[in-house]
């Protein structure tokens, strides 16, 4: 099995990621830690205990991450996630409540504890993950890659250039990309693919489960929101993006994604590209790549993998 650290922030293509990821039975997730990005800490943290709830995974340690991005200030994305995180979509109450211990201790322990290294995968800003390498930088050699949803070798999605994650807080993004440790970028160019047909929406729904008509609900409101634009969206009407299903998707099946070996770094200044993850791809830095840059990936297997996690719910 594949030991994970999950670090999050529901979100309601977070909570697509997290069905398959909680659902799979290679991946072992040893701990789930939550980050101010979609949403504030406190409703994301939230969103996480009520999901691991709902699907049974009460097992899983949950660790409280950061409230704040570094040095910027939060911009949630409510607009597409909703005001709650989950569109108009509210799960029961949670029965398990979060760790002691708050997220840069817990991926500590647990690096600590681990006899073999541990993939860690984000689906939101850096800021837990940056904190946590600059805390603890001997811990590096415990982790085995970072597959990062965040960033865009091309256009961006909140500014020209600049994706969510990336853009929310850029300080703890170039911390990472810097790190040393392999990196996964698993962004925008790739998640472009990741999309769900009205066709893709049916059969889910379909599948008549209350999970499956909650999934059907959010994934509706995320697509109302959704920006329209030709650059990312392949047919104007498939605008339901599951850019976190992927990051989960690269560490299960790396073999549905192709992707290329580049020097990655982030630019903080503010201005026209804060936030924007520049990708060397034409080699003119002459720099050591740091980054295996996702951008493409075989969209059939990848919604066969969530509907076959949603049946597996029940
Ligand atoms: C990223 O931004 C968030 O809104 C999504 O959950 C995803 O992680 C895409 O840019
Ligand atoms: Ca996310």
């Amino acid at each position: 099995s594949i030991p994970v650290i999950i670090d999050t922030d529901p979100g309601i293509d977070d909570l697509v990621m997290l069905t398959v990821a909680l659902t799979h039975d290679e991946l072992d997730i040893r701990l789930i830690t939550t980050v101010a990005g979609n949403q504030t800490q406190n409703k994301v943290l939230d969103n996480t205990l009520r999901f691991l709830s709902y699907v049974g995974r009460t097992d899983i340690e949950v660790a409280r991450g950061a409230e704040q991005p570094f040095f910027k200030e939060l911009k949630t994305a409510a607009q597409f996630h909703g005001e709650f995180g989950t569109g108009h979509v509210i799960f029961p109450e949670p029965n398990i409540t979060a760790s002691q211990r708050n997220a840069v201790e817990a991926i500590r322990d647990v690096l600590m504890q681990a006899d073999e290294p541990i993939n860690i995968v984000t689906t939101g800003p850096l800021t837990n993950i940056g904190a946590f390498l600059l805390a603890y930088p001997d811990l590096k050699q415990k982790i085995r890659k970072i597959t990062i949803m965040g960033g865009a070798a091309l256009g961006g999605n909140v500014a020209p250039k600049a994706e969510f994650n990336v853009y929310t807080d850029p300080d703890a993004a170039l911390v990472v990309f810097d790190s040393g440790v392999p990196i996964v970028m698993c962004g925008l160019d790739v998640t472009r693919e990741a999309y769900l047909t009205e066709e893709d929406l049916t059969r889910i729904r379909q599948i008549g489960t209350d999970l499956s008509k909650k999934m059907y609900q959010m994934l509706k409101f995320y697509q109302q929101a959704a920006d329209i634009t030709p650059f990312h969206e392949p047919f104007f009407d498939m605008v339901v993006r599951l850019h976190d299903l992927c990051a989960i998707a690269y560490v299960v099946n790396p073999k549905i994604f192709q992707g290329a070996f580049y020097y990655v770094t982030v630019e903080r200044k503010p201005g026209l590209t804060e936030g924007t993850t520049v990708v060397d791809y034409i080699d003119s830095l002459d720099k050591e790549p740091n980054a295996f840059v996702l951008y493409s990936v075989n969209r059939e297997e990848l919604v066969d993998m969530l509907i076959r996690a949603i049946y597996k719910v029940g």
